[in-house]
This record gives C-alpha cells, sequence and structure tokens, in this order.
C-alpha cells in the first residue's frame, strides 16, 4: 500500500509551478476523435486520469504519445466504437467519447461512467442533449448505453443545470452535426473556453464559450490542430490555500488570475494577502485565516473543487464558518477526516459548520476523493506532527508530482511504501 507521510508544521516558502489543466486536457483529447491526423495538446500535465484517457482512446484505435510535456494524438480514421467496461468505470471524464463518437461513426456502445464518489452524478443532460441533436439512446438492464445516429442534426438544447461534461460532450457532437446548434444555460467554465478553442482551430464554427448561450454551426469535416492547454486553477488554488494554511509564502507561476476570482476573494476575506502578477499569484499568509462561509456555484462562481482545500483552511480560522455545497450532493466526505485530525466540524445535508481551532494534529486519514486527498494535503501541511494519508491514487488523478513540487518550497511531504 502507498501512503503520503507529511511531517506538519512548516510555513512553506518559494516559487511553485501550476501544471496543465486536468479538466481541461481530458475533453481536448476526446476532441481528437473528431478529426483524423495527429493533434498535439502541448502543455499537458502527465497524470493518472490522462493516462486513464489515453488508454480510452487508445482502445478505440487511436494512438497516443506522451513526448516532452506534449501529447501526441494520431487518429488514422478507423475507431472502434466500445471502449472497454473497466476504462469508462475507472474516470467519469471517459463518457466524453460519447459526442464525438456518435457524430464520426453514428454508433456507441458504453458502460455508465464511474469518477470520484461525491454523489449521484446522472448523466442525463448529456443523453437528453443527444437525443435532441437526433441520436436514439437506450439502457439495457446491465446498465450499457447504446446511441446511434445516421447523421446528427443542428438543435435548440437547453440544460436543466450547466453541467460541463454535459456542455463539453454536446459542443463536440454539434461541430459535426447538420446546421446549427443552441446550447442554453451552458456551463462558463474556462475549460470549456478552452475546448472551444481547440475546437475552433480544428475548424469548427462556435460562438459564445465562457457565456451562458453557446452557439455551433456544424461543419462536414474538422481537421487534426495544434493546442496549449490553460493551467490548472483548481491546483493553483490548492496551493494558495496551502501558503495561507501554513503561514507561509508562495509565488505561484503559471496561473490565469481572472480563472481563479472567487477563490481570491475568498482568501482575502480570509484575511490573507494575495498579489496578482501578469503570470502568477503571490500569496501570503497570516498567522491565523479569519472565518468566511463559502457557497460553491458554478462558474464564476466558488468553485465546488475548491471547497474541501478550503474546508481544511477553515479549521484553523479564528471563529466559526459555514460551508454550503450546491453542486454535488454529497461531497463533505473529507469532514470525517479532518475530524480525525482534531477539527471541529459538524455536517448536516449541504452545509456543513466549522468552528476554527488552535491547532490541527497529525494523524492517520484517508483521501475519500481527489479533492479531499487535496484538503488532507493542507491540513497535514499545517498540522502539528506527522500524518500518513491513504488512498492516494485519488490524489494522483489531478495532481502531477505534487510530493515533489511541495518538497521544493520546504516541505516534508513523500511517498512511502508499506507492507
Ligand atoms: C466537472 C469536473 C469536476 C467538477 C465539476 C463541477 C471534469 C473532468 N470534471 O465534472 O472536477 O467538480 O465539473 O465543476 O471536468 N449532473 C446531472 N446530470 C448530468 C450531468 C451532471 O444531474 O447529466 C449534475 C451532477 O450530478 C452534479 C452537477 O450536475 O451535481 C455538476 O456536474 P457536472 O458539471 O456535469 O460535472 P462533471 O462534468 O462531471
Amino acid at each position: 500500500m502507498r501512503k503520503i507521510v507529511v511531517e506538519g508544521g512548516l510555513p512553506l516558502r518559494g516559487q511553485i509551478e501550476v501544471s496543465g489543466a486536468k479538466n481541461a486536457v481530458l475533453p481536448l483529447m476526446a476532441a481528437t476523435l473528431l478529426a483524423d491526423g495527429v493533434s498535439v495538446i502541448e502543455d499537458s500535465p502527465w497524470l493518472a486520469d490522462v493516462e486513464t484517457m489515453s488508454a480510452v482512446l487508445s482502445s478505440l484505435g487511436l494512438i497516443c504519445d506522451y513526448i516532452c510535456g506534449s501529447l501526441h494524438i494520431n487518429n488514422a480514421g478507423r475507431m472502434h466504437t466500445e471502449p472497454p467496461d473497466e476504462l469508462v468505470q475507472r474516470m467519469r471524464a471517459s463518457f466524453l467519447v460519447m459526442g464525438p463518437l456518435l457524430a464520426r461513426c453514428g454508433r456507441v456502445r458504453m458502460s455508465l461512467p464511474g469518477g470520484c464518489a461525491i454523489g449521484a452524478r446522472p448523466i442525463d443532460l448529456h443523453l437528453k442533449g443527444l437525443e435532441a441533436l437526433g441520436a436514439e439512446i437506450s439502457i439495457d438492464g446491465n446498465g450499457y448505453i447504446e446511441a446511434t445516429a445516421s447523421r446528427l442534426r443542428g438543435c435548440q438544447i437547453y440544460l436543466d443545470f450547466p453541467s460541463v461534461g454535459a456542455t463539453e460532450n454536446l459542443m463536440m457532437a454539434a461541430a459535426l452535426a447538420e446546421g446549427s446548434t443552441v446550447i442554453g444555460n451552458a456551463a462558463e467554465e474556462p475549460e470549456i473556453v478552452d475546448l472551444s478553442n481547440m475546437l475552433s482551430a480544428m475548424g469548427a464554427k462556435i460562438k459564445g464559450a465562457g457565456t451562458n448561450i453557446i452557439r455551433i454551426k456544424g461543419v462536414k469535416e474538422l481537421k487534426p490542430a495544434r493546442h496549449t492547454v490553460i493551467p490548472d486553477r483548481i491546483e493553483a488554488g490548492s496551493f494558495m490555500v496551502i501558503a495561507a494554511a501554513t503561514g507561509g509564502e508562495l509565488i505561484i507561476t503559471n496561473v490565469i488570475t481572472e480563472h481563479i476570482k472567487s477563490v481570491t476573494a475568498k482568501l482575502r476575506e480570509a484575511g490573507v494577502k494575495v498579489e496578482e502578477g501578469y503570470d502568477g499569484v503571490h500569496v501570503i499568509g497570516g498567522p491565523r485565516p479569519v472565518p468566511v462561509d463559502v457557497t460553491t456555484l458554478p462558474y464564476p462562481g466558488f468553485p465546488t473543487d475548491m471547497q474541501a482545500q478550503f474546508m481544511a483552511l477553515l479549521t484553523l480560522a479564528g471563529g466559526t464558518s459555514v460551508i454550503t455545497e450546491t453542486v454535488f450532493e454529497n461531497r463533505f466526505r473529507h469532514a470525517e477526516e479532518l475530524k480525525k485530525m482534531s477539527a471541529d466540524i459538524k455536517t448536516n445535508g449541504h452545509s456543513a459548520v466549522i468552528n476554527g481551532v488552535k491547532r490541527l494534529r497529525g494523524a492517520v486519514v484517508e483521501a475519500t476523493d481527489l479533492r479531499a486527498g487535496a484538503a488532507m494535503i493542507v491540513a497535514a501541511l499545517a498540522a502539528e506532527g506527522i500524518t500518513g494519508i491513504g488512498n492516494i491514487q485519488h490524489i494522483e488523478r489531478g495532481y502531477e508530482n505534487i510530493c515533489g513540487k511541495l518538497t521544493a518550497v520546504g516541505a516534508k511531504i513523500k511517498v512511502v511504501e508499506e507492507k
């Protein structure tokens, strides 16, 4: 069994660089199904989720090579349409191949997707949108989804919730549909804009990405493209919280500061000094954060993917904070783990009340999902004593070389193999 072991209590200082965004690179990889030839995605992080998506694409007949930080994906045009269950169930984002495969091949058969255990996470919005585009969809008793369409047709889609994945899947499908599609109540996340930029470079006709109405004029064919992935705003936010929680000072580079406005605002409200530069942020933590209330929302609201790390920070605040989670239904499993480190947290439905304590103490804890794992690292770095974090495969899904990066700014953190 592998664990991350942290000796806490040290203020972290120095410069730390953010990698390319996990949540951007996965849909970009799926988009390479839309065109024959070699697409190149530059500044791609090398993460477990990227490996899984590479395996999904390979299983469909594409060839993926990771060369010096760039993904080279060769689509020779002969695609299989049934990704293996084992891969699809390993990662929810593997469902992003559905839209492109349907648009290119007219048929897909795959099992229901997996991913972090943070709630029901249905895919009804993806399926409703694809049906509106003309797909015939059936789900059998064993959880297999089969979708067919001789040619997708442009249409008006209104999403009941601005789902990131559904917006991405539908943008990719609509890019090759006949006629125009309008996606209303679309997600506005920066990763949607990044996907739109790559699709446009491939020859797609898309307007409005980054707003809640996206218009797509279908084209007959797309060509491969070279594209640089945006920096990971959640990794950036995690490092900002680490600087604050350890009372340290970090210069975090490769950050698009506009993408993390809500996190910056909340940190400032909590008394943390954040200076924005051209390509990064300088974060100076104080002795103890001021308590703040946080509500997660779709972008540009406070990201649900930063909620767990913020909870870890607020366990040390000088008073009571309330966190309200509105995006996912079951995303407080980290609270139980933080309590093992002496945090005082009460959860009730979508809310968590956090009474700040003077200090956290090292303990044996679990990464219950990806961002919960990041929260354990925040807490462990700030705590007195030694913390052992189990289930680190969750953390490795989304943080590239996390121990190496944090060691370089003064953390005592390492991966340990245990029998
Ligand atoms: C993406 C991110 C994830 C982030 C989330 C919300 C990737 C690879 N992952 O996930 O890190 O936490 O956005 O910012 O980009 N929903 C439905 N029906 C659907 C689809 C979604 O009810 O068909 C619900 C979900 O259960 C959830 C909410 O909508 O409660 C948000 O999900 P969504 O935006 O789709 O998240 P993902 O794309 O899965």
